[in-house]
Formats: C-alpha cells, structure tokens, sequence
C-alpha cells in the first residue's frame, strides 16, 4: 500500500478529527464507495483509521503513520533518513532493513520506519513489543571502522538519542549501560546494533532503535509494564511521532559525526553524566554468571568498571541491574 495516498494523507493533516466519506470523496473526486474501498484497503494494510457512522473516517493522534517525504523536507541532516520508507506493519525494520541490504536496495543513512512490529527485536533474543504509537525504526550505516571503535557506537547513540528524547520529556531521561534509555527508573527506549562485513572491510551497520513514544499502561504486556513507560505517560501529551524521529535523526548524525571525529573521549563524559547507575551498587548478569559490585567508571573502551571487595572488574557485556 502506497503511504502516499491521498486519503491517508489527508486524514494525517487533519489527524484527530473525523472526515466525512461525502468530503474525502469530493475532496478526491470519486464516489463514497469508492473512498469506503480505500479505507477498508489502508485498514488491511495496518493504518489504524477509525470510523464513526454519522461522523466519517478519523486517523488517531497518537498513530505511528507518518509520510517519509514530509519528514525529509524537514530533516536537518545530510545523510541520515535523506532515504525514508514508511510501512504500517512489519515483522521487524531491523529484518525488512537487512532483506534491502541482499536484494541490493539498501543506501547508506537510510531509515526503515514501521507502525508496528510483529516480531520487534530486542537485545539477547528477546522480542520487543512494539504497538502501535511508537516510534520504530532502523538506520543502514557503512562505515569503515575495526570492531572494536564500531562497539563504541553503542553508548555514542545512546547519548544522542537521550538527548533527542529529553526534548519531550519534563523530566529528563538517563542511560543505562550500553544502551538504554530510562526515565524515572523505567525503560523508555533500546537500541540494537546489527552488523555485519569482513574484518578490515567496509562494516554495514543496522541500527535499529525503539522509542515508546504514543505508547498508554495497557499497550505493554503484563511482563513488562512494571518496567516500561512512554513519552506519552512521562509528559501526558500525545506526540506526533515523526517529531520524535527527526529530533533522532538529527541528534544521531551529529553524535556520529562527533565521534568519527574526536573519538569517543567527550561523549564519554556526556555518557557517564547521563549514566543512571554510575556510583552505584550494580549487579551485571551474562547468561548464568552474575557480577555484583560498585560502577566507579565507564572506560575509555567504553567498558564498564566495577569495584569488588577491593578489586577492579572491567565488564565488555552483560546485562546491568541497579541493586542500591
Ligand atoms: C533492546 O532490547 O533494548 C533493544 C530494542 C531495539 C528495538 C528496535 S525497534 C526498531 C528495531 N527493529 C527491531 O526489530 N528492533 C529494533
């Protein structure tokens, strides 16, 4: 389905307020039953418009849709998102992202958006839940670093998209190693980095980021409700998602740009600033092996120091838990 459609166009400019079938078919010069058709085939393909007898045809104002080319026209960046596709639903934008990449369609800064995500991933092989109303998007980056420096990207986006976020909050959010967003104790955003390329050769970077923009309590499964929170509930306003996106995008490009060329020196600072666990007594679980002790530094590797009994630990990976 083409999300340049006229009707889902307009029903987004006016997003919040029904449309009568009689105006979107005059508006578009064809009959009612003909908009009816539509609207049934944009509703199959994943748009969530609501109808109302009486009183026409509504996009919901906390919907993910969002057109590409209107958000290019608005992007301050030279690379990233300059490509943009929208789809309403797929399994997973970090997926579809890599099935460009074989079929050869894929270009460099190019974003993959979706309205929601039937199989979202998250890091460690867990799945992401992803409703509609977030904000769920992957980035293709190529990019000519050894392993060790394209890690660093971890936390380096991490910092730019607390900062893109921190735009919409009233209380600003934090991060937590390598590189997750948290507000107020509860995960607001996640980031997973996919790469892949010979050693020494060009790496093709998948950066697939989660922001829980529009996202109310009831959309989060039992399992993780506790523990998540949105935009949504930490300001109480709906946002427009491309809003969100373009304060990402933006803020990416310049943290990228910033580390390919001072390193990873300054943004360690803004890292371990942001950092909500730094000074605290964490515990680090990888796989069955679990590490308790005291986070008194983030690296010039980016690793993880934790003081135990007197000893220093530096930790590569794992799973942080704030335990005081
Ligand atoms: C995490 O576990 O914290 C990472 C979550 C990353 C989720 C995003 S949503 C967009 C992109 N596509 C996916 O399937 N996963 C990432």
């Amino acid at each position: 389905m083409n999300n340049n459609d006229p009707i889902l166009k307009y029903l987004h400019q006016q997003r919040g307020a029904y449309i009568s079938g009689s105006e979107l078919a005059s508006r578009l010069g064809i009959s009612r039953v003909a908009v009816w058709k539509r609207i049934e085939g944009l509703r199959k393909a994943g748009y969530d418009i609501s109808a109302c007898q009486g009183r026409g045809y509504c996009l919901e104002p906390g919907s993910s849709f969002f057109s590409p080319p209107e958000v290019v026209d608005r992007l301050q960046t030279t690379l990233l998102g300059q490509e943009m596709l929208f789809f309403p639903r797929l399994d997973s934008t970090n997926e579809e992202l890599k099935r460009l990449i074989l079929q050869g369609r894929a270009s460099d800064g190019m974003v993959i958006a979706a309205g929601r995500q039937e199989r979202g991933k998250g890091r460690v092989g867990r799945l992401w839940e992803s409703p509609a109303g977030g904000l769920w998007f992957s980035l293709y980056l190529l990019l000519d670093l050894p392993l060790q420096q394209l890690a660093l990207l971890s936390p380096v986006f991490a910092v730019a998209l607390a900062i893109a976020v921190n735009k919409f909050l009233p209380v600003p959010c934090g991060v937590k190693w390598p590189n997750d967003l948290y507000c107020q104790g509860k995960k607001i955003a996640g980031i997973l980095l996919e790469s892949s390329g010979e050693l020494g050769a060009t790496q093709q970077l998948v950066v697939g980021a989660g922001i829980n923009v529009n996202v109310a309590a009831d959309d989060f499964s039992n399992d993780i409700r506790p523990k998540s929170t949105s935009l949504l509930l930490e300001s109480g306003q709906i946002l427009a998602v491309e809003d969100v996106l373009i304060a990402a995008l933006e803020a990416m490009e310049e943290y990228l740009g910033r580390y390919l060329q001072e390193g990873w020196t300054n943004i360690r600072g803004e890292f371990k600033e942001l950092c909500v666990h730094l000074g605290r007594e964490i515990e680090i679980h990888r796989g069955q092996e679990s590490i308790a002790g005291k986070n008194i530094d983030i690296d010039e590797l980016g690793q993880l120091v934790i003081e135990q009994e007197g000893r220093l630990l530096k930790i590569g990976a794992g799973e942080v838990q704030t335990i005081a």
